[in-house]
């Protein structure tokens, strides 16, 4: 089967389909047993992330389990900055510490060492197009610079990233100069991983929504379409959705700026909008994910939600952000028997 023909691929083209294909962002995870089971026999994160016989194992459980139309590469969006040298761990009950970025950490990197550093993944991503069923899209992925950046600068996760925020204006010079490594090497890595078999990426920018105007076009918009605009110069066509978490305001200069194929939403991107951006280009999202912890009528309405709301236009039926570890494995089938039985809300009408 050529990749044009795979159902997420043809939406991502610009295709409305019906029902529209289905996946989960952050779907290979804790909330799964058989996750839980493969995860225990690795218990350091990132070597988890380059063993590839786990990473293939850990990748393939939710499509042999749901069946889901598109497959994400297992990995993290922090094995780019380890792959340069930066120092990254994971605390068990805490997730990914980094040491804070100074100039002369900066200074002490191996950006050359990046390449072999990462062949595992690549390793991972072809192994996966050879086991995945024909029909099922393959994503590659990785963070975007301000998103990998507000963690280097924190150390960890913080609610409204002041730390990186204080420390982009304090020290704009050695914020640009992560910024700009941080553009090369995800460039670098996206293309590999569209050699290695992804049929199409996806740029995760879970951070974007904490930018102040002048912020989130430096930040946020600058990097992100220079990657797009490198992913492009080496693979022309290639198919780049853009995930701007928290940018709702932003959205279509986002969707108009930085050059994506098509754009994530998070669950609380208003309606009207939403619809504007599809006019524009193809939208994936954005099905609140606590509605999947709740279950019942919340969920059954937030999936309709999504479908009466986006599905008149090319929609890539996702969550809004990722599943988190106490979702109920029951509501997901729920989900996804909702989005493949729903009738057709256009179904004869003009839309
Ligand atoms: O979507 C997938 O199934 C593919 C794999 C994937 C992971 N992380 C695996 C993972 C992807 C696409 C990511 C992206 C990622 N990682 C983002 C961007 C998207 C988002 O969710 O906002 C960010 C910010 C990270 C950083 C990260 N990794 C955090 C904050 C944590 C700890 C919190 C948490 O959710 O556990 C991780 C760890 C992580 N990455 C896990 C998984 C499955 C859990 C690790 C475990 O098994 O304990």
């Amino acid at each position: 089967m050529q990749s044009n023909e795979r159902a997420v691929m043809r939406v991502l083209a610009g295709e409305r389909l019906w029902p529209p294909p289905v996946w989960m962002m952050r779907q290979a995870g804790r909330y799964l047993p058989e996750y839980r089971e493969t995860r225990a026999k690795q218990p350091d994160f990132l070597k988890f992330c380059y063993d590839t016989d786990l990473a293939v194992e850990v990748t393939l459980q939710p499509i042999r389990r749901f069946g889901f139309d598109a497959a994400i590469l297992f990995s993290d969006i922090f094995v780019v900055p380890e792959a340069l040298g930066y120092p990254v761990r994971f605390e068990e009950g805490r997730g990914p510490v980094l040491t804070p970025l100074t100039s002369d950490l900066l200074d002490g990197l191996a950006p050359e060492r990046a390449h072999d550093h990462l062949s595992p993944v690549m390793e991972t991503m072809t192994r996966l197009r050879a086991e995945l069923p024909e029909e099922t899209t393959l994503l590659g992925f990785c963070g975007a610079p301000w998103t990998v950046a507000c963690y280097s600068v924190a150390g960890h996760t913080t609610a409204e990233q002041t730390a990186a925020r204080i420390g982009a204006y304090s020290d704009p010079e050695t914020f640009q100069r992560w910024i700009d490594l941080l553009v090369e090497a995800s460039a670098d890595y996206l293309v590999r991983q569209l050699d290695a078999g992804a049929d199409a990426l996806q740029i995760f920018d879970t951070w974007a929504g904490v930018l102040d105007d002048a912020g989130f076009r430096r930040w946020c918009v600058e990097p992100t379409r220079k990657i797009v605009e490198k992913v492009r110069a080496a693979r022309p066509g290639a198919t780049i959705i853009g995930f701007p978490k928290g940018a709702i305001g932003r959205l279509k200069a986002y969707a108009e700026e930085t050059g994506v194929t098509a754009v994530g939403l998070d669950w609380t991107a208003p309606l009207e909008l939403a619809r504007d951006v599809q006019t524009m280009l193809p939208v994936q999202g954005n099905l609140d994910p606590m509605r999947l912890v709740a279950g019942g009528d919340a969920l059954d309405e937030g999936v309709d939600g999504v479908l009466n709301g986006l599905g008149g236009g090319p929609l890539v039926f996702n969550l809004g952000h990722g599943i988190v570890p106490q979702t109920p494995v029951a509501h997901v089938e729920r989900m996804i028997e909702r989005v493949r039985s729903a009738p057709d809300p256009w179904a004869g009408k003009n839309r």
